[in-house]
């Protein structure tokens, strides 16, 4: 059985989630249930990031200690992937000294025995925003362009790793493809930041600014930089080095990311990677920003989406729908309660909840019943109207366009219509064929009412079966009203 391991990136356990991390997880989560119906043995890994200057000192602020901080939150992490039916394998927490730290100390020696991690003394900006060090370039009015804060001027002694060695290699890989970086345009990011030059990074802070951290090992001066950490949880939750998962399951297929953090993923990782000896990412796949009211989300500007508001208000497939629909994969998108509520009454309340009535209605009074159809059978059919397409290359929205919009079986020109019953495809499909077939009418010879009515009936299950992909809760509900045989509301119009 094929593997297929896919994580997401685990967010910094400082505040709750927000929509941005919640579009991560639904997008990660499609990818990995698409993989599972293909038959694959899916390995599916998320978790928090939990050390650093950022957290301590939002646990400071809250006079709490960062531990049970970060417990707490971490497991609020736990309850959003929970509430928004994400079908995670394992949640791995940087926090976790069994399973996290061996694996980053094993690393951190490795690197050193390679020749790869020395001592230097350093004069730099940090961003503890971006946990990282910062050019001059990247500030604005002496502010972090993305944090707005100004960063802290600091002298020091770190250890540093030597990123510059591997700059070639990690080259080589992303343009022969090796490392593929989705889409097109982040892969050509990353190869001009290579471009122009990769500089050694610090691995570690001195004690007396970090001590939220994994000592450096035989260094008691020093504490593990937060992104020497968390990188490792890609393979700490495998067990790495000497755990099976570790060796059914590497190279990540996947690895999902925001672009903020592709510099990390699409450089430092490989570097370490390849320091390490062992294989790379097959594919980094970078999502964009989402916006609120086209403004960015800050907690200062008061405008962050709680996701749980959210699901408990309109239902966890409602979100999941939102944001596979609306925001383009790969794009910035924006969020409003107006954009929201739009496409919830348009394309769940009425295309999808009215299809179902209609058909299902007619069936009960027909008697029409369907032999529930293989499911290989149906996604075999899916896959031939190039749904499996869309979610290789991860084209989420276009993935549902084509169960909501339809595509003909037999394309003709710029005509799409679907008179022909035989070549219902799709809920606008379902919609033309109901229209042009009329199987409501008396008037029309009751055989052809039926057998119209059991064509829609099939391709409503086989819109029910693509439909776990995306919208899990919804699909199981779509299938027991096929079954049992009685309709009832899915998505309520939102008044
Ligand atoms: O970066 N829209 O954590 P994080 C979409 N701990 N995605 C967004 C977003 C938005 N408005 N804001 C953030 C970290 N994200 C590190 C990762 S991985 C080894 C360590 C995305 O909580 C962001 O791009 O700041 C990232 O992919 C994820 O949320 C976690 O961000
Ligand atoms: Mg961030």
């Amino acid at each position: 059985m094929k593997k297929f391991f896919i994580s997401t990136s685990i967010p910094y356990a400082n505040a709750q989630g927000h929509i941005g991390h919640a579009l991560e997880f639904v997008q990660a989560d499609v990818v990995a249930r698409y993989h599972r119906a293909k038959g694959e043995n899916v390995f599916f890994l998320t978790g928090t990031d939990e050390h650093g200057i950022k957290i301590a000192k939002a646990a400071a602020d809250k006079g709490v200690n960062p531990q049970d901080f970060t417990d707490q939150i971490s497991a609020r992490f736990g309850e959003l992937i929970r509430v928004l039916s994400i079908s995670n394998d394992d949640f791995i927490r940087t926090t976790d000294q069994k399973r996290h730290w061996p694996a980053v100390k094993e690393v951190w020696q490795k690197l050193g025995a390679n020749g790869d991690l020395y001592k230097k003394q350093y004069e730099g900006l940090y961003c503890s925003g971006c946990e990282a060090f910062i050019t001059e370039k990247e500030l604005a009015d002496g502010r972090c362009a993305i944090h707005k804060k100004a960063p802290e001027k600091v002298a020091e002694e770190n250890w540093f790793f030597k990123l510059s060695k591997y700059e070639s290699q990690i080259k080589e890989k992303i343009e022969g493809g090796e490392l593929r970086i989705v889409p097109e345009g982040r892969k050509n990011e990353v190869l001009s930041l290579i471009n122009q030059g990769l500089q050694d990074v610090s691995f570690s802070r001195p004690k007396e600014k970090l001590q939220w951290g994994i000592p450096v090992p035989g260094d008691e001066t020093s504490v593990i930089y937060v992104w020497a950490d968390a990188l490792v949880n890609y393979i700490s939750a495998l067990g790495y080095s000497g755990g099976e998962k570790f060796k059914k399951y590497w190279p990540a297929d996947v690895h999902v990311v925001g672009k903020d953090i592709l510099r990390f993923h699409g450089t430092i990782w490989p570097a370490m990677l390849l320091s390490l000896g062992i294989a790379l990412p097959k594919t980094i796949f970078v999502h964009g920003y989402i916006t609120v009211d086209g403004q960015k989300i800050s907690k200062s500007l008061g405008n962050v989406i709680d996701p749980f508001e959210l699901v408990q208000k309109y239902g966890a497939d409602a979100v999941r729908y939102f944001l596979l629909r609306e925001i383009p994969p790969t794009e910035d998108g924006d969020f409003s309660y107006e954009k929201f509520e739009t496409r919830y009454n348009a394309d769940l309340a009425n295309n999808l909840g009215n299809q179902l009535k209609r058909v299902l209605d007619l069936a009960i009074k027909y008697g029409v019943s369907l032999e529930i159809p293989e499911k290989d059978a149906v996604l075999e059919c899916w896959r031939e109207r190039r749904l499996f397409d869309a979610l290789e290359n991860f084209e989420f929205s276009k993935a549902l366009e084509l169960l909501w919009r339809g595509i003909p079986v037999e394309e003709k020109g710029d005509e799409v219509r679907f008179v022909d019953s035989a070549s219902v495809v799709g809920l606008s499909g379902l919609s033309s064929s109901i229209e042009a077939n009329r199987p409501f009418d008396p008037m029309i010879d009751e055989a052809k009412r039926k057998q119209d009515t059991h064509n829609h009936l099939v391709e409503l299950w086989r819109i029910a079966v693509a439909l776990e992909l995306f919208l899990p809760e919804t699909a199981e509900r779509i299938q027991r009203q096929i079954q049992e045989r009685k309709s009832e509301i899915l998505f309520p119009r939102i008044p």
